[in-house]
C-alpha cells in the first residue's frame, strides 16, 4: 500500500460512476466503477435519478476506501455529465428525475431564450453559447412551462456531480467550467449572469455559488466519512463538468494541444487563453478547469456510439465470435474495416444517430448510410461508420481552424482511440498528427489531479499535467490517404446539406 498522499476522483457519468484513487506521482492505485440505468419516458426525453447516482458514489468511494491506505487519502474531486439539472426543494429533497445533457425536448425554451435575450448574437455576447436542448437553462424554463408545481417548489438547480458533491459535503456549490454549460455563466467574467437571468425571469439565488476547478468547496462530513471508510473532513475540490476534467486528465492545459475523445459522444477540445467564441455558435466556448483559462470544444452527440449502434444491430455473429474467445467484438469489426481502402470505395456514413450538436446544431438530424451498392459489404460499412465519424471530428476542428486556435496535435482518449484503424483514420481525415498518452483514466483523473492541487500538493494543474501527463506514440498523417480524403471529405459535407430538409419533414411524418 502506499504512503504517498492520495487523491479521489469522482466521475458522476452518464452510464455510470467512476471512482479513482491516484498517489500524487500520478500513479493509479485502484478503481472502481457502479452503473445505473437511464430512463427514456417519452421520445427524445432523458432523466435519471439522482438517488441512483448517490447510491454509486457511496458504494465507489467505500470500494475504494478498502482498497487502498485509506488514510492517506488527502482530497476529492469532482467530475460528471454536464448541463444535467437537479431540482432541489427548500428541504433539499430532489422534486423529480434530473433531465440529462442528451434530453432534446427543450427546442421551445430554447428560442424563447433566444428570443427575451434579445437574439442569438446578444446571447452569445452574454454567455458565449447559443441555446441549445441539451443546456440547463431551457431545461429550467421547460419545468416552468410543463410542471409549475414543482418549479415554485424549487430552491437550488444543481448539476449532477453538483448533487453529489452537495451529499458529500453539505455545501451547494459548482465550478466555472460545468456553470459554463447552464447558458447562464458570464463565461467571460467568469460569474453567473445576473443580467441573462433577470430577463428569464429567474431568480440567481436558484444557482450555487460557482467556484474555480481547484478552489476547495467544502469538506467531508463525518457521516459519509464514517459509511464511506474515508477520513473525516478531508476536502473536496471544485472540479470540473467531464469535458474541462477530461482535457485536464489528458494534459490540455497549453495552447496548440487539442484532445479528440472518441466515447459515446465524440469531442474535439482544445485550451484557449482568452474568450474565443464561435459567432455561429457551432462549436462550445466555456471557462477551463485550469483556473483563469478558457476551453473551445466541438461535440458529435454520437461518435463512439455510432459504432456501438452497428455492433448491436449489425454485427450478432461478431458478438458471439468474441462471446466464444478473448477478442471483442469491435476487435473483429475494425479488422473487417481494416481490409478496405480509404473512403469505402464511395460508401458514406453519415454519423447523427441522435441529432448533432457541432456542426450542424440539429436535433432532427438523422444517419444515413449513402451510397450503397452491391459492391458493399459489412467491412465497407465498418468502415465507413469509423470515417463518418472521423469526417465530423474534422467538422469541429475546421470551425476551430477558422477561429484561429493552434492547433498542432491531437491526443485520443476514449474507447474509441484504442483503435489503431480509427486513431490513423483521425490523423488522415483530420490532418493533424494525433498522440497517444500514458493514462487513460479519463475524466476521473483530471478531477483527482484538481483535487491534488487544491489540498496543496502540486504547484498548478500545468506542473501536475506535464510531471504525470507523458506522450506515449505518435501519429503521422499518411499524406496519400489525407489527399484522398478531402474529396470524400466535400461529398460528406454536401450529403447533410441535401437531405436536412427529408430529416426535418421525416421528423414531422414519424411524429
Ligand atoms: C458536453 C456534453 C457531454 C456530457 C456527457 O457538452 O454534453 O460531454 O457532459 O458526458
Amino acid at each position: 500500500m502506499s504512503s504517498l498522499p492520495i487523491c479521489i476522483g469522482v466521475d458522476v457519468g452518464t452510464s455510470g460512476t467512476k471512482a479513482i484513487a491516484m498517489d500524487i506521482r500520478g500513479a493509479v492505485l485502484a478503481s472502481a466503477l457502479r452503473e445505473y440505468p437511464l430512463a427514456s419516458p417519452k421520445a427524445g426525453w432523458a432523466e435519471q435519478d439522482p438517488a441512483d447516482w448517490r447510491r454509486a458514489v457511496l458504494e465507489a468511494l467505500t470500494e475504494l476506501a478498502a482498497k487502498v491506505d485509506s488514510r492517506a487519502v488527502v482530497a476529492i474531486g469532482l467530475t460528471g455529465q454536464m448541463h444535467g439539472s437537479v431540482f432541489l426543494d427548500a428541504e433539499n429533497k430532489v422534486l423529480r428525475p434530473a433531465l440529462l445533457w442528451c434530453d432534446q425536448r427543450t427546442a421551445e425554451q430554447c428560442e424563447t431564450i433566444t428570443e427575451k435575450a434579445g437574439g442569438e448574437a446578444a446571447l452569445v455576447a452574454m454567455v458565449a453559447n447559443p441555446a441549445l436542448t441539451g443546456f440547463t437553462a431551457p431545461k429550467i424554463l421547460w419545468l416552468r412551462d410543463n410542471e409549475p408545481e414543482l418549479f415554485e417548489k424549487t430552491r437550488k438547480v444543481l448539476l449532477p456531480k453538483d448533487y453529489i458533491r452537495w451529499v458529500l459535503t453539505g455545501e451547494y456549490a459548482t465550478d466555472v467550467a460545468d456553470a459554463s454549460g447552464t447558458l447562464l455563466f458570464d463565461v467571460r467574467n467568469r460569474c453567473w449572469h445576473k443580467g441573462l437571468m433577470s430577463k428569464l425571469d429567474l431568480d440567481p439565488s436558484l444557482m450555487p455559488r460557482a467556484f474555480e476547478g481547484t478552489e476547495i468547496t467544502g469538506s467531508l462530513l463525518p457521516e459519509i466519512a464514517s459509511q464511506t471508510g474515508l477520513p473525516a473532513g478531508i476536502p473536496v475540490a471544485a472540479g470540473g463538468g467531464d469535458q474541462a476534467a477530461g482535457g485536464v486528465g489528458c494534459g490540455i492545459v497549453r495552447p496548440g494541444i487539442v484532445s479528440s475523445s472518441l466515447g459515446t459522444s465524440g469531442v474535439v477540445f482544445a485550451f484557449s487563453d482568452g474568450v474565443h467564441a464561435d459567432p455561429k455558435g457551432r462549436v462550445h466556448t466555456f471557462c477551463h478547469a485550469v483556473p483563469g483559462k478558457w476551453h473551445v470544444m466541438g461535440v458529435m452527440l454520437s461518435a463512439g456510439g455510432a459504432l456501438q449502434w452497428y455492433r448491436n444491430t449489425l454485427c450478432h455473429e461478431e458478438m458471439h465470435q468474441a462471446k466464444s474467445s478473448a477478442r471483442d467484438a469491435y476487435t473483429y469489426i475494425t479488422d473487417q474495416a481494416q481490409t478496405v481502402s480509404c473512403g469505402a470505395e464511395g460508401l458514406l456514413f453519415l454519423p447523427y444517430l441522435t441529432g448533432e450538436r457541432t456542426p450542424h446544431r440539429d436535433p432532427f438530424a438523422k444517419a444515413a448510410f449513402v451510397g450503397l451498392s452491391l459492391r458493399h459489404t459489412k467491412a465497407h460499412m465498418a468502415r465507413a461508420v469509423m470515417e463518418g465519424v472521423a469526417f465530423g471530428m474534422r467538422d469541429s476542428l475546421d470551425i476551430m481552424r477558422e477561429m484561429g486556435i493552434p492547433l498542432e496535435v491531437s491526443r485520443v482518449s476514449g474507447g474509441g482511440g484504442r483503435s489503431e484503424l480509427w486513431r490513423q483514420i483521425l490523423a488522415d481525415t483530420g490532418r493533424i498528427e494525433i498522440a497517444q498518452i500514458n493514462v487513460d483514466e479519463g475524466p476521473a483523473f483530471g478531477a483527482a489531479i484538481l483535487a491534488g492541487v487544491g489540498a496543496g500538493h502540486f504547484k498548478s494543474v500545468e506542473e501536475a499535467c506535464d510531471n504525470i501527463i507523458k506522450e506515449t506514440h505518435r501519429i503521422p498523417v499518411i499524406e496519400e490517404n489525407a489527399v484522398c480524403y478531402e474529396s470524400y471529405l466535400q461529398e460528406f459535407r454536401a450529403c447533410y446539406t441535401v437531405l436536412k430538409g427529408g430529416f426535418q419533414r421525416m421528423a414531422e411524418i414519424v411524429g
